[in-house]
Parts: C-alpha cells; sequence; structure tokens
C-alpha cells in the first residue's frame, strides 16, 4: 500500500498477526526459590496458575493465547542422552506435560532457549545441538520459540540463527520463531536494509534493542529507538505479517508506570504492530491495568490485517509527538503523545497533510480509550493531551467533497 518492497518471508505461515500472550521473564526473572517464594518463582504451578487465569478472566477470548516460560526453566546439564530436560524440582511433571495442560484450556505453549553455549541465565543453550533440541520441542509440541542470544559471538549469528531456524522447520511442527540476534548486534541492524532483510527471511519476530525493565524511563528509552519517521525506514519496512520487530514485554499490571503511562506503552505498542506480551501477575491485577489491557478497539489496532508497522508523523524531536499507521480499508489510526513532565497539558494537532498515505478533508474520528465518537473533523484534528499521557483515535469514513 505504501508502495515499499518487501523481501522474501519466512513462509511458515505463523504469526501473520502479531503474536500475544503472557511471558515470564520481566515480572518474575530467574527466581528459582520456591521454598521462600512459592508464588512467584519459576515453576510448573506458576505457569499453570497462568494458564487458567488467561482462559477464564477473558485474556485469550481477546487474543492473548500463547504461555511463554522464559529463561530459567532447564537444568545445566543435558541428559544422558544429550537432551535438554527441565528443573525436575520445579517442573516435576516435564515441559510436554506442562505443555499438555496449556493446550487443553485451547491455549498455545512458548519457551524460550539460546542460539550459544549457555542461556544468559547460564542453563543448557542449543550450540552443537541443533536438530536434537528442535526435535525435543516438536516432540514436546511446542508452538513458539524464543532464542536469546548470549555466549555466542555476534559474528556467528548470522550463520546460526538461519541454521536452527532451518532444523525447526525440519521438525514439521509449526513453531513461531523469536530471534534475539540484532539485540546482539552492535548495530541492531540499523541503516541496514540488507540486515533487517535477512531477519524477515528467517525469523517470525525479533528483538532489535534492550531489555525492557519496569520503568518509565525504559519505556522512554525503547519509544526512542522506535522514533521511525517514514514507511521506507529500513525496521518499519521489515515489519508485515509473518514478520515482525519486538520491542519487549508490555509493563501493564506492574509497578513502574502511572496509569496513564500504562495507557501509553499500550497505545504506543499496538501502533507499532508490536507483538503483545504481558508479563504480570493475572491472579491479582489492578482493574485499570485490565482495561488498558483488554482494550479491543487498540488490539484490533495492533492486530490489524495490513500489519503495517506505524511511525512517528509529528513532532518527533519534541515533546508533543504523533504516531501514525495506516489500517485495512484506508482507515487510520494514531496516537497523540505529550512527554512533558510537568504542568497540565497541551493540545495536540493532527493534520492530513502529515498523514503520509492518503489526504482526507473531512474524516470521523473515535477516541479509543474513551471508546467514543468524537464527531467529524476537516483537514485537522486538536485533542488536549495531559503530561505524560496519550489520546489515541482512528479515523475513519472519508467524505469526499462534492464541488
Ligand atoms: C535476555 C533477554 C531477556 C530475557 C533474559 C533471560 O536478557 O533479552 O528478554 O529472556 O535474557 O535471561
Amino acid at each position: 500500500m505504501l508502495g515499499v518492497p518487501t523481501a522474501v518471508a519466512l513462509e511458515n505461515g505463523l504469526a501473520l498477526t502479531p503474536p500475544m500472550g503472557w511471558m515470564t521473564w520481566q515480572r518474575y526473572r530467574c527466581n528459582m526459590d520456591c521454598d521462600s517464594d512459592p508464588s512467584t518463582c519459576i515453576n510448573e504451578q506458576l505457569i499453570k496458575e497462568m494458564a487458567d487465569r488467561m482462559a477464564e478472566d477473558g485474556w485469550l477470548e481477546a487474543g492473548y493465547r500463547y504461555v511463554s516460560i522464559d529463561d530459567c526453566w532447564m537444568t545445566k546439564e543435558r541428559d544422558a542422552q544429550g537432551r535438554q530436560v527441565a528443573d525436575p524440582k520445579r517442573f516435576p511433571s516435564g515441559m510436554a506435560a506442562l505443555g499438555d495442560y496449556i493446550h487443553g484450556k485451547g491455549l498455545k505453549f512458548a519457551t524460550y532457549g539460546d542460539i550459544g553455549a549457555k542461556t544468559c541465565q547460564g542453563f543448557t543453550g542449543f550450540q552443537g545441538h541443533f536438530e536434537q533440541d528442535a526435535q525435543t520441542f516438536a516432540e514436546w509440541k511446542v508452538d513458539y520459540l524464543k532464542v536469546d542470544g548470549c555466549f555466542e559471538s555476534p559474528k556467528d549469528m548470522a550463520r546460526d540463527y538461519p541454521a536452527f531456524g532451518a532444523a525447526l522447520n525440519q521438525t514439521g511442527r509449526p513453531i513461531v520463531y523469536s530471534c534475539s540476534w540484532p539485540a546482539y548486534m552492535p548495530s541492531h541492524c540499523e541503516k541496514s536494509d540488507h540486515c533487517m532483510d535477512s531477519l524477515v527471511e528467517h525469523c517470525n519476530l525479533w528483538r532489535n534493542f534492550d531489555d525492557v525493565q519496569d520503568s518509565w524511563d525504559s519505556v522512554k528509552s525503547i519509544a526512542n529507538f522506535w522514533r521511525r519517521r517514514n514507511a521506507s525506514d529500513e525496521m518499519v519496512r521489515a515489519a508485515g505479517p509473518g514478520h515482525w520487530n519486538d520491542p519487549d514485554m508490555l509493563l501493564v499490571g506492574d509497578f513502574g508506570l502511572s496509569p496513564s503511562q500504562e495507557q501509553t506503552q499500550f497505545a504506543l505498542w499496538a501502533i507499532w504492530a508490536a507483538p503483545l506480551f504481558m508479563s504480570n501477575n493475572l491472579r491479582d491485577i489492578k482493574q485499570s491495568s485490565k482495561e488498558i489491557l483488554l482494550n479491543r478497539e487498540i488490539i484490533a489496532v495492533n492486530q490489524d490485517l495490513l500489519g503495517h508497522q506505524g511511525f512517528c508523523v509529528g513532532g518527533c524531536d519534541g515533546d508533543l509527538r504523533i504516531w501514525a499507521k495506516p489500517l485495512v480499508g484506508g482507515e487510520t489510526a494514531a496516537v497523540l503523545q505529550n512527554l512533558q513532565e510537568g504542568g497540565d497539558g497541551e493540545n495536540i494537532t493532527l493534520t492530513m497533510a502529515m498523514l503520509p498515505w492518503k489526504s482526507r478533508r473531512i474524516f470521523k474520528a473515535r477516541d479509543l480509550f474513551a471508546q467514543q465518537d468524537l464527531g467529524l473533523f476537516r483537514e485537522e484534528l486538536t485533542l488536549y493531551v495531559h503530561v505524560n499521557s496519550c489520546r489515541m483515535v482512528r479515523l475513519s469514513d472519508v467524505i469526499e467533497m462534492m464541488v
């Protein structure tokens, strides 16, 4: 639609919209002390409880289907046959049984490994065992695998990530392949179409940049990395059905963000067509956080079938920023973001001339957080946006002027 050429893509038919789910890492890290912290350590009980909540509390219905066990599920040694094994104390039933439990709830089973000699926390990595490990994950009926890049030289990744992806494909089981390859490259693949094309060719999604931490500073720094300015940007053009940029997990429902900052993170991740992985405590989550994460109209922007990554179209160097994303049927989603940290707020004006894909004169706007129609507008839309906050809108129904 934007006339940007696309690269050859990994055609495994998966992740045609950005994957959505829940992941252990940000909230539960590598807590292995189940004696002292029985409800927050990485064990099969935690995973089962989250799967229960996802299936029963409306998350699955809204689209959150992957339950992902990040680092620290495995042992530091392989078994006598050289296979990866789950820590027998914390995962006494084993990974295959846990996968069955997750599948029994209608959810998808996601987990983690590392392309190098060890995972980032020092557990067994895939190095020297690509075929065997891919086979093990297929036997466990894993649906999604995040493959990290610790304990591997970035220069070997261009060889090893495609090789492991090929091993996954050879198992015959469809497994979403999430690569952390560019996050470990000093360039992050920036300014290189060639580098991004190889991610599109070999991976369903990939992490380019730093790990998210539970703070607004972390979200701001990630948002600055993703402050792309046009559709031909090498990272924007790389995103599309089956292949996505991953700015890392959502913090909504955790401790570091205010309610309006939680809204802002969700709005930005939605407009970037980012994977939506929560990492929170679904057994005990604030109603306001739940409402943000379950906002169907914002999820629809993220999951829009056109699969375009939104980018910054106005005020990109300042504190009053406008982000926009083209949607199926000629509609547009926009986020008007006020990054100021003092005072009450400012008016932010989105003009149709800022949108590179269509110029409309009269259009309808709907406020996606308030879930209210705002009315008809001509040429521009001005909204008052509080500091540290955003407004998110969907623009539709262009009315042609009869002259
Ligand atoms: C890296 C990844 C994180 C997480 C940890 C686990 O830092 O980027 O997302 O998976 O490793 O050790």
